[in-house]
């Protein structure tokens, strides 16, 4: 007798290094006691050859749409017909790209067409491939329009020698998710995130302003990551960026702080990661100030620091964030500040070093925590930054609850 989690199961392996762990996972998934059949895309068996998979599985191995000794009904539809689920492992991008366009010059992309089960993919590739623009638009439609479960990648060492995003799921992680509905949860599900970007410029007339040199990369990439770890992304944005979440335009040190306000109260956490400017003229002219023969003197004030008002008054529960861009002294000034504001972590930069910074692609950080805790992170793309900061504030989060069931 087969048990209750006991399934017929089509893997599908595209042509990605990653293929070899099938063998694995396929003698494992029987060993669980289901049945396995294996489909290769052609280029698939440079990576895996098909009578290993054979005894392993105990089943034939597929890879031609059209096998006259093999079929008595066009396979496509019998392996459709008969089977619980399809898992997709590895997935490349080009298999990927094909499921979501429904490109059919594979067996398995027919199999997928013409099935009804649930459909589970593991992808595996290069970091590039992987964040690239199309991939991910190709895995928003198989998850929002197909309802496909992705089990994502994860970081590490990649066969192309690039260390980051790409490598793919444990064997393991597979198995709890597709046999047993263990969903790699969103860590920041249910979170509520409002990230601030770019750098606030204060009127002195219609045309002028005091502004700084923020890109607003930073934020935008802290948005990107919490949005993709399951939260709710607010961002306030001096910098116009068209997202899959909320993003709030403003220009101002003022008008930055009532969004914030307006919308802390909902947050979970508040990542400031703008640069505020901390003056503005005291008067913006309603009207371009005139050239004249004479000097002009701009009398300016000091605007609210929105970090140190809210590190204030927010509540236990509520974390925030904020960034300190030093010249000299960087961790001593970030530790002052971390403790001034009141707030749960400090991202310092040196703005010194021109590789990394304002307007930079990368970033070398120290991240200091109100635990004391001092991490360093060496110059690296501000997305892996990103990504990292977004985890880090997840396991604040998990350390709330642990505190509160204790
Ligand atoms: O004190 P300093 O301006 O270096 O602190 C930087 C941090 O404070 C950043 O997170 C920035 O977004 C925030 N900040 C603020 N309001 C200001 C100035 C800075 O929230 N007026």
């Amino acid at each position: 007798m087969m048990s209750k989690q006991t399934k017929n199961i089509v893997l599908g392996i595209s042509a990605g290094i990653a293929a070899y762990r099938m063998y694995d996972l396929v003698g494992e998934l029987k060993r669980l006691g289901n049945n396995v059949t294996v489909i290769l895309t052609k280029d698939a068996r440079n990576f895996v050859s098909e009578l290993p998979l054979k005894v392993l599985s105990s089943n034939p191995v597929y890879c031609e749409m059209f096998s006259a000794e093999l079929q008595s009904k066009p396979i496509h539809i019998e392996l459709a017909d008969s089977t619980d689920l399809i898992l997709i492992s590895p997935a490349t991008a080009d298999i990927i790209a094909k499921m979501a366009t429904g490109i059919c010059d594979e067996l398995i992309t027919n199999v997928l067409l013409a099935s009804r089960c649930p459909v589970y993919i593991a992808p595996a590739m290069n970091t590039n491939m992987w964040e690239h623009f199309t991939t991910q638009k190709n895995i928003e439609t198989l998850v929002t329009k197909l309802g496909y479960k992705i089990i994502p990648p994860e970081e590490g060492d990649l066969a192309c020698g690039y260390t980051g995003m790409g490598h793919i799921a444990s064997n393991e992680k597979i198995i709890k998710t597709i046999l047993y509905g263990e969903f790699d949860t969103k860590p920041l599900y249910g979170k509520k995130v409002i990230v601030t970007a770019g750098g606030t410029r204060e009127a002195i007339d219609p045309v002028r302003f005091i502004g700084n040199r923020s890109s607003g990369k930073m934020g935008i990439a802290l948005a990107d990551a919490a949005y993709n770890m399951g939260a709710e992304v607010v961002l306030v944005s001096t910098v116009p960026c068209e997202k899959k979440y909320q993003v709030i335009e403003v220009e101002s040190a003022q008008e930055m702080q009532e969004v914030i306000e307006s919308e802390f109260d909902k947050a979970d956490a508040l990542i400031m990661a703008a640069a505020v400017s901390d003056f503005r003229p005291i008067i913006a002219s309603k009207q371009k100030i005139k050239k004249k023969n004479e000097d002009i003197n701009l009398e300016l004030t000091r605007n609210p620091d929105i970090l140190e008002i809210l590190g204030r008054t927010k509540r236990d529960k509520q974390i925030i964030i904020g960034f300190s861009a030093e010249s000299e002294n960087i961790e001593k000034n970030a530790k002052e500040k971390l403790e001034k504001k009141k707030i749960d972590m400090i991202i310092a930069n040196d703005i010194t070093v021109p590789e990394t910074g304002f307007e930079s692609d990368e970033n070398a950080v120290i991240i200091l925590t109100r635990d004391g805790k001092k991490e360093i992170l060496q110059r690296q793309p501000k997305t892996q930054i990103a990504r990292y900061i977004t985890t880090r504030l997840s396991e604040i989060f998990d350390s709330i609850k642990e505190v509160k069931k204790t």
